[in-house]
């Protein structure tokens, strides 16, 4: 047996062919394209083929899953029934992960893991997730749900069913560009535990609403929202220092900062602050930029030796408020796009299984004997 290591940090417990991260020079690449050159040149439904495919679509095939994705857009009947029932109150990643777990009783074969039925589940659940958020959305609101519009894309039909109106072009593209950089990430926990659960030869809507759970954690996808209401704790620029330098004295962590490969800054991250830089000065939002920029140069002063720089989570915050997201449908935007991660990895692991089961290393007393319950 391998000594323990708290955290399984460094354990290599998967092999896949989707992303490659090097923490150290700060690369992500999914089937080795580069993550910047994915989100100014690809689009989230390439993205996705991408990694259940392990290459890029020839423009026939594209076209094809795009359709195929986009006919998903449309909720049962049953489903919008289900979710009108649901309390208005709900927390929208509770609601997700209960809605996920609920499709699999609108399945005529719902326990099927050939590698064919995980892709036509997968698909299934990539096309209802933004349409499952947008009508619960609308619903709390009060408002009737949208029926999706023919030809229109992923990003642009989630913002179109949530609203009610087309998006602009620039708030499609950024939508779609997020959804692109959240795509997947090695074995983050979400992912291990879709990958864990699914070796069990259990169904894909188990190991998908399994990592719905973990990734809700504000140590994982939660920490997006983490950073929203710390940034609204701030006042103004000059509050910075002040409130940094006290969270780093009372070892409070500072949401979006740190990763457990990462050690410089996480490339996303780039991505992610030159899109909220511009969004922001689209939308009257620099005020955010500005404090979001002022806390990493002071993190980067106190604790950029210490490997610690923003992650993908930081400037995501900023980017989905100017998008007009509301903070509790941040971590849920996370989840739509990892759903095509997750489900990548699932198709993996049937592809060549293995039971994940790991040790513990027992460290309690031994030979003890019982003792009866008048002698306690
Ligand atoms: C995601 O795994 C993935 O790939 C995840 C993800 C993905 O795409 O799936 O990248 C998405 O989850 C990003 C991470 C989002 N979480 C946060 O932003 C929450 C804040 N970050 C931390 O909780 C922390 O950095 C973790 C959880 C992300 C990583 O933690 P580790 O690897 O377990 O490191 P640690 O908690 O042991 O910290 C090591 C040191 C400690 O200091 P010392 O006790 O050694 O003096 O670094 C310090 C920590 O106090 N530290 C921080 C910090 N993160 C670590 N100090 C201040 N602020 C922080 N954010």
């Amino acid at each position: 047996m391998s000594t323990y290591v708290k955290g399984l940090e460094g354990i290599v417990a998967a092999q896949t062919e989707m992303s490659h991260i090097d923490g150290q020079k700060g690369i992500l690449e999914y089937v080795g394209i580069a993550i910047g050159d994915l989100s100014t040149k690809s689009t989230f439904e390439e993205t996705v083929f991408l990694l259940w495919n392990k290459r890029l679509p020839k423009q026939d095939e594209l076209d094809a899953f795009s359709k195929d994705l986009a006919k998903r857009f449309a909720l049962p009947a049953a489903i919008v029934e289900e979710i009108r029932r649901l309390p208005k109150t709900a927390e929208p990643m509770h609601m997700l992960r209960t809605m996920v777990s609920s499709l699999a009783m609108y399945d005529e074969d719902p326990n099927a893991n050939s590698v064919e039925a995980a892709r036509e589940k997968s698909i299934n659940i990539l096309g209802y997730a933004p349409s499952i958020v947008a009508t619960f959305d609308r619903y709390r609101r009060g408002l009737d749900p949208i029926a999706p519009q023919p030809g229109m894309s992923f990003a642009e039909n989630f913002l179109y069913m949530l609203n009610g109106e087309k998006p602009t072009e620039t708030m499609a593209r950024a939508f779609d560009i997020c959804m692109i950089l959240h795509a997947d990430h090695g074995l983050n926990n979400s992912t291990f535990s879709a990958r864990s659960i699914i070796s069990t030869l259990s169904d894909v809507y188990s190991a998908i609403t399994g990592a719905i759970g973990s990734l809700r954690g504000p140590l994982h996808g939660g920490a997006n929202e983490g950073v929203m209401k710390m940034l609204g704790e701030i006042d103004s620029v000059d509050d910075v220092e002040s409130f940094v330098m006290g969270r780093l004295e009372r070892k409070d962590k500072i949401m979006g900062f740190g990763h457990r490969v990462y050690k410089t800054k996480d490339p996303r991250a780039n991505a992610l602050q030159a899109l909220a830089k511009q969004l922001a000065e689209d939308t009257g939002n620099m005020d955010l930029y500005n404090k979001s920029h002022r806390i990493e140069e002071i993190m980067e002063r106190e604790v950029g030796a210490k490997g610690i720089y923003p992650n993908v989570d930081f400037y995501s915050a900023t980017t989905y408020h100017c998008i007009g997201l509301k903070l509790d449908l941040f971590t849920p935007m996370f989840a739509l796009s990892r759903l095509g991660g997750w489900s990548g990895h699932i198709i993996e692991q049937l592809e060549d299984n293995r039971l994940y089961r790991p040790s513990a290393e027992y460290i309690g007393k031994h030979e003890v004997p019982y003792t009866p319950m008048n002698q306690r």
